[in-house]
């Protein structure tokens, strides 16, 4: 088939990646000139595991192409993926911007019937307005339909190979066959719903998840107050087959592009259908407290934060990944300076570009940074962290010799024989 992806983020780059490899003749759309001359020279904008070496196959096969022009892509393309960013407004509205403007473009340039692939995460309402506003005043017949996409950064090619399932949203059940054709190699229950709905899945399933994660938080600072561990009662939740063991790993709370941009948005669509959605205004304000929790335990610790160092292990907002957005390390990193610390930070891959307050404080080597720090704080569980010389770290800072474990996955009794104060969260 022949495909045009528009958007060469992360779920943009995965899906024309994907698609180029397994027969399609993909063309990419990219407006960003930097980002497309990347691109041209096979080279990743970003860091996601395994997709430099799908970037590579697929440009190897002369099956993908990048272009800032839109027409042209269009001229050939049967199916129209829109992978264009969706960021948040600040009173967590969803900018929409750029997937109208991709709508108008289409709806405007297209000369032949297409189908376009809603993939960018967009608020329950939209796909219909877009088809009355935009697609349904073209010149030619536009298919629309949503097809959300549940990838995580750092396991996005594995999960678009292996789905737990795929979503298609449609005005008629006919408008899915396209599409289920592009999906017929993969192995997954294929649910075909109307687009609101569709829609819908998308929100509902982060905001379950990013639920579960403020959830286990909040059992986990009441384990400090009752001196329970919450390693064990995790783990023996979990494994109630109704609440499965995922996402109930207690930490700093989550961060990242989608979790808590979909959670604000999906607040804001239910004030706006005049609902109070009591239990998700709870699960953000858990997660914006589980930081400052985090900033007080080591004011707590070093007895005052004035002058004190602090090394920050990590500022991805998870392993796996160069994205810091929305990320508990840099919030963190960000209000110990503001309270007079000194802050070194450490991450594996992540470059802050020189504009960045942290730019100059950041090291690529963990044991550079831990240097003359009094508390250490592991933020993102990198493999690189997991397997520190925690003597030869011991050695390095200085007393009390804070070790503050941001996702509990440090061995506890063995930094305390080593004469550290460990502290977790919630144990
Ligand atoms: C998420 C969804 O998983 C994915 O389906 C959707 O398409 C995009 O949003 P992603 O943001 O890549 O994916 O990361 P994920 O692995 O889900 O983790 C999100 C955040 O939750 C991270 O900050 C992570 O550290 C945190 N988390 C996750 C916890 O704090 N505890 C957990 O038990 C699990």
């Amino acid at each position: 088939m022949r495909i045009c992806v528009v958007g060469c983020g992360y779920v943009g780059l995965v899906v024309a990646c994907s698609l180029s490899i397994c027969g399609h003749s993909v063309c990419a759309v990219e407006r960003d000139q930097k980002k497309l001359s990347l691109l041209r020279q096979n080279k990743m904008p970003f860091y996601e595991k395994g997709l430099q070496a799908m970037l590579l196959e697929a440009r190897k096969k002369n099956a993908l192409t990048f272009t800032d022009d839109l027409r042209t892509a269009l001229e050939n393309s049967d199916l129209v993926f829109v992978t264009v960013g969706t960021p948040s407004l600040a009173d967590g509205r969803v900018d929409l911007g750029q997937v109208r403007s991709v709508a108008e473009g289409i709806a405007e340039l297209a000369t032949k019937p297409v189908t376009v692939v809603m993939k960018s995460t967009v608020p329950p309402g939209t796909g219909r307005a877009l088809c009355e506003a935009i697609f349904s005043k073209a010149s030619v017949p536009i298919k629309y339909v949503s097809n959300p996409e549940f990838l995580r950064e750092g396991e996005a090619v594995f999960d678009w190979l292996h789905p737990d399932r795929i979503v298609i949203g449609v005005n008629n059940p006919s408008d899915a066959e396209g599409l289920l054709k592009v999906y017929q190699h993969i192995e997954a229950p294929k649910l075909v719903m109307d687009v609101t709905s569709a829609e819908m899945v998308k929100y509902a399933a982060n905001a379950f998840l990013a639920t579960k994660i403020s959830f286990i938080n909040e059992i986990a600072n009441l384990c400090e107050l009752v001196g329970a561990d919450i390693l064990q009662v995790s783990k023996g939740v979990g494994l109630d087959k109704r609440i499965g063991p995922s996402f109930l790993r207690a930490g700093l709370g989550y961060g990242g592009s989608c979790f808590p941009k979909d959670t604000k948005a999906l607040d804001y669509v239910s004030s706006f259908n005049g609902h109070s959605f009591n239990l998700l205004k709870a699960v953000i304000q858990v997660n914006a407290e589980q930081r400052i929790r985090v900033v007080r335990k080591l004011e707590h610790a070093l007895t005052g934060l004035t002058g004190r160092r602090i090394g920050i292990l990590g500022l991805a907002f998870k392993p796996g990944t160069d994205d810091t957005r929305e990320a508990p390390a840099i919030d963190i990193a960000t209000q110990l300076l503001s309270q007079g610390a000194i802050v070194h930070a450490c991450d594996p891959v992540v470059e802050l570009g020189p504009s960045h307050h942290l730019s100059n404080l950041t090291y690529k080597d963990p044991y550079e940074a831990v240097k003359g720090c009094q508390a250490v704080l592991l933020a993102t569980e990198w493999d690189m962290f997991l397997r520190l010389d925690w003597s030869r770290v011991k050695e390095l800072m200085e007393p009390p010799y804070v070790v503050l474990d941001g996702r509990n996955v440090l061995d506890k009794d063995e930094l305390t024989k080593k004469g550290f104060m460990y502290l977790g969260i919630g144990r």
